[in-house]
């Protein structure tokens, strides 16, 4: 077997926790090496639940190793900045949506990347649920036929609370040099955050099962629940517009009809993932909302016999180490993890939910905004001087 690729994380949260580092731990073709968070603390309990020899807070001392092949970045806000230094220094990268909020920049890391021979992943979770990837070879096999039409659902409720906090950092301080986000109150001016935060991974989905570009989109951005608490710091609600519902539907070149609805105000629970595909030969629906333990289920129906049946979805189809009880996140991030290091080391073409993905993912959302700002359709691939003006959330 290769050499297991030698692994630095930046960010020891949450997220961190429960999908990446379990993914990287139990994957054999990874050696965690070096985990880095601004918290010391934070960084030094993740390196003793996961074994992680060596912690650092400052990712500098990540980049300017040389024997660290992947650098994971898990921070939550603005991820631009690392992804391109990660790059300039010759790292393979991992790092959780958005790359950047504007497709332009997300082309740019892509082809600094390319340039440099390195592979990129995103952190496109949910392509990789097991039930996903059992239905994409399905479709792969012909068994949907023509596609016809997707539709893809991301609800969940989240903040349906106004009193639980926008931002989900754990500020023990004000946020100083940040500009607060939701503050142009214009129907226009609303910032981008649901369609970006939760609506990504499933325009993604929706491109991989029609197997085709977008021709052009129209579509709208709410604002449910206008008032809500800023951070975990404020005691009092304030207007902030933001979008947390949003919907949208598109024509794709090859003739499908697409359309999506997202939102974070929506009773539900996690991850709240439906996705539909329809076509001349047959039908699937995979469902990824943890209901009761289950946290997927994949049915599918032919042109010949109408009615939806349960599928299995074969042991294959999921990652190193898997237990019965793991949450969705360890089990679908395991998949996504462990197919990243197959795909450095084979070292061929393959990258699959790259950045070049992620840039045709944050392109449609850049323009679904535009849409909306602009009450009309939008025609793909955007011009060139069309980026996304609108800031657009960090949360
Ligand atoms: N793909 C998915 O399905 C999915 C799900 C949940 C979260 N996420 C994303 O994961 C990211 C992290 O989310 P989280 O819930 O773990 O957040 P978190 O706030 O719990 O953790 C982020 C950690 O990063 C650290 N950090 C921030 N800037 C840093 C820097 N420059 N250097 C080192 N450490 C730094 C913080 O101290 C913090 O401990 C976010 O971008 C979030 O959107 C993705």
């Amino acid at each position: 077997m290769a050499k297991p690729l030698r692994v630095g994380v930046i960010g020891a949260g949450r997220w961190s926790a429960s999908a990446h580092l379990p993914g990287f731990q139990r994957s054999p073709l990874a050696e965690l090496v070096v985990v880095c968070d601004l918290d010391r603390d934070t960084a030094q309990q993740r390196a003793q639940e996961f074994s992680i020899p060596e912690v650092v807070t400052d990712y500098c001392a990540i980049l300017s190793r040389s024997d660290i092949d992947v650098v994971d970045i898990v921070t939550r806000g603005d991820h631009q900045q690392l992804v391109f230094e990660a790059l300039e220094a010759g790292k393979h990268c991992l790092v959780e949506k958005p790359v950047c909020h504007d497709y332009r920049d997300v082309w740019r890391a892509h082809e600094l990347a390319q340039s440099k021979n390195l592979k990129t992943k995103v952190g496109l979770t949910f392509r990789y649920a097991p039930a996903m990837m059992y239905a994409f070879d399905l479709i792969r096999q012909g068994f949907v036929g023509e596609p016809y039409i997707f539709n893809g659902y991301e609800q969940n409720s989240q903040w349906i609370d106004p009193d639980h906090p926008m931002d989900k950092r754990i500020h023990r301080t004000k946020p100083v040099g940040e500009a607060p986000w939701g503050t142009d109150l214009a129907r226009e001016g609303i910032t981008v955050s649901s369609l970006e935060g939760y609506g990504a991974p499933t325009i993604d989905i929706g491109l991989e099962m029609i197997g085709s570009d977008l021709r052009q989109v129209v579509g709208m951005l709410a604002n449910l629940v206008p008032y809500r608490r800023r951070t975990n710091l404020d005691t009092e609600r304030e207007r902030i517009n933001i979008d947390d519902a949003d919907m949208f539907m598109a024509e794709a070149r090859n003739g499908a009809l697409f359309s999506m609805q997202s939102s974070y105000v929506t009773v539900g629970n996690y991850p709240g993932i439906e996705a539909r595909i329809f076509g001349s030969q047959g039908a699937i629906k995979v469902r990824l909302v943890e209901e009761f333990g289950v946290i997927q289920t994949i049915h599918t129906a032919t042109k010949d016999a109408v009615e939806f049946v349960q599928g299995n979805v074969p042991a294959d189809y999921f990652p190193p180490g898997f237990r019965t009880d793991d949450p969705w996140s360890t089990v679908f991030y395991g998949n996504l993890v462990h197919n990243f290091c197959q795909e450095i080391l084979e070292g061929d073409n393959h990258n699959q939910g790259n950045f070049a993905q992620s840039a045709r993912v944050q392109e449609i959302i850049n323009a679904v905004a535009r849409s909306h700002r602009a009450h009309q359709w939008v025609n793909l691939p955007l011009q060139p001087d069309e980026g996304d003006a609108v800031q657009a959330s960090p949360f």
